[in-house]
């Protein structure tokens, strides 16, 4: 199904970036794995297996890193057909009063501002091909069911994916570039799993689950789908 598309995943080191980093290599897909560490990009490597990930160091939240990124992985794999925006991160725990205006800037810098750089220097190679799939990572607090108190900025960050989902799919309506989310509750990672250790990991979305999702929306079977946010909330 994949078999030889050239595949840019943002946040492939991460909790959830690492699995579906895994799952699209057995699909055949050619990977280009966006990392800022190299430690950080061993660990990948450990977990997926010697030589098969291309990997490209960038900062998605700068312009001209971003600009870089595109050119190398061109240069290198040909081509972009599949954008995965799954960097973020999540700062919250403090009500508006209480909060400092950075903490809104980064939220919106590291969740929004990443994918819309990323999505805007992948779209001419996908508009001239005709072709093209972006599927982005946005969050169950975007959502009234998935509010919670202190966690504005980050509500914000992952509403503006929605947005940009919605607003991109609607640009882009006469080709064939499609653009979706998938929208998270609580993810099983190993890092939640620290953070929270007395929660009911079982109501947890799997990662492997999301990737099957992710998966679907970069192929071609999701010719019929654009604009969509799909909820992977496991069972809570
Ligand atoms: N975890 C959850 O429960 C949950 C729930 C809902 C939604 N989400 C969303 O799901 C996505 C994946 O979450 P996760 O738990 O897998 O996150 P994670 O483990 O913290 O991974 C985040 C990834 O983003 C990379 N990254 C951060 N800033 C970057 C930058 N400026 N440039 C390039 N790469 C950068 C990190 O690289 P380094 O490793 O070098 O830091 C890491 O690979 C995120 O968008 C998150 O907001 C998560």
């Amino acid at each position: 199904m994949h078999s030889n598309r050239v595949v840019l995943i943002t946040g492939a080191t991460g909790g959830l970036g690492r699995v579906v980093t895994k799952r699209f290599l057995a699909e055949g897909a050619v990977v280009a794995a966006v990392y800022r560490s190299e430690d950080k990009l061993k660990e990948l490597i450990e977990y997926v297996g010697e030589g098969k990930v291309n990997g490209f160091k960038a900062d998605v939240t700068d312009p001209a890193s971003v600009s870089t990124l595109i050119a190398e992985v061109t240069k290198k794999l040909g081509r972009v057909d599949v954008l995965l925006n799954i960097v973020g991160g999540y700062a919250g725990g403090t009500p508006l009063q209480e909060s400092e205006e950075v903490m809104l800037d980064e939220m919106v810098t590291l969740n929004t501002r990443s994918a819309w750089l990323c999505s805007r220097a992948v779209l001419p190679g996908m508009i001239e091909r005709n072709w093209g799939r972006i599927v982005s990572v946005s969050a169950k607090n975007a959502t009234p069911s998935g509010r919670r108190a202190g966690n504005i900025a980050y509500a914000i960050s992952k509403g503006g994916i929605i947005t940009l989902t919605e607003a991109l799919a609607e640009e882009l309506s006469k080709v064939e570039v499609n653009v979706n989310c998938v929208m998270p509750a609580t993810i099983d990672t190993s890092k939640n799993r620290e953070k929270m250790p007395k929660a009911d990991t079982s109501k947890w979305v799997k990662p492997e689950d999301i990737a099957e999702v992710i998966l679907f929306l970069s192929s071609d079977s999701s010719k019929a789908v654009t604009g969509a946010t799909i909820p992977v909330f496991g069972r809570s």
